[in-house]
């Protein structure tokens, strides 16, 4: 497997600018409290990656965007192109968000286009899915997981595919405190993988990165990203705080 370890940080619409600075801050001059062969990528708002892509220059820290729209220019009032989103220095960007899905009605084909726009101009997509409570316990969670990841991302090339970094987030755990056990994450990180074995092959399937999402802790990012399929983290509240962010990304167990 030669798929990366990543350790994703997504502040949402939370912090000002100034608060937003300090941790960004705190994250680059605490770079060696993070672990050195996991990617570290932030997110945050989208009126401060300017600034701070300058503040990471001479860090390892990557910067992700949560959002971006399907075209490159022209009149949609409101909304950044991924191209604008490179000319900043994004590396990441969000797509399908399990928020985004539910607040802003994103769709199967809006999220598809999302992804080949931001792969044309070499930004890697980091694609959400994940059930809701409802889903999971009317147990067919998987068949609901799998639709997700086939209408958004079945149309791409194995090539392009390969590209992408899937993001399992289970929407009951998210911002509840109450995280799928490893057990629950593993299985369906695992399935993710086997389905895309099934239809691009293993050598794609196993050079993808797929993360977890939904209430991960330091107290349980060890246990999680033990997992065989777990490659790394997306991570919410918990990526607001520089120290339990560092944490979280030296819980790779050998
Ligand atoms: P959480 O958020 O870690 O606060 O649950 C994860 C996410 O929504 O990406």
């Amino acid at each position: 497997m030669n798929n990366r370890k990543i350790i994703a940080g997504n502040w949402k619409m939370n912090l000002d600018y100034n608060e937003s600075k300090e941790l960004i801050q705190n994250i680059a001059s605490s770079e060696d409290d993070f672990n050195s062969d996991a990617e570290v990528v932030v997110f945050p708002s989208m009126p401060f990656l300017s600034v701070f892509h300058e503040l990471l220059k001479d860090n390892n820290v990557r910067l992700g965007a949560q959002n971006c729209y399907v075209k490159n220019s022209g009149a949609f009032t409101g909304e950044t192109s991924p191209t604008q989103l490179k000319s900043l220095g994004v590396s990441y960007c969000l797509v399908g968000h399990s928020e985004r899905r539910d607040y802003f009605t994103e769709d199967y084909e809006l999220l598809a286009k999302k992804i080949k726009a931001l792969l044309e101009v070499n930004i890697t997509p980091v694609f959400c899915c994940g059930e809701k409570l409802q889903v999971r316990e009317s147990n067919v969670y998987k068949e609901f997981v799998m639709r997700q990841i086939e209408e958004s991302l079945f149309s791409l090339s194995p090539q392009d595919l390969s590209k992408v970094v899937i993001a399992y987030e289970p929407v009951w755990a998210i911002g509840t405190g109450k995280t799928a056990t490893a057990e629950q994450a593993q299985e369906i990180h695992h399935l993710i993988r086997n389905r895309i074995a099934k239809d691009f092959g293993e050598k794609t399937a196993n050079s993808m990165s797929i993360l977890y999402g939904g209430s991960m802790k330091p107290d349980n990012a060890r246990e999680l990203l033990a997992q065989k399929d777990i490659d790394g983290g997306l991570i919410g509240g918990a990526s607001l705080d520089a120290d339990m962010f560092a944490q979280i990304s030296t819980s790779y167990s050998e």
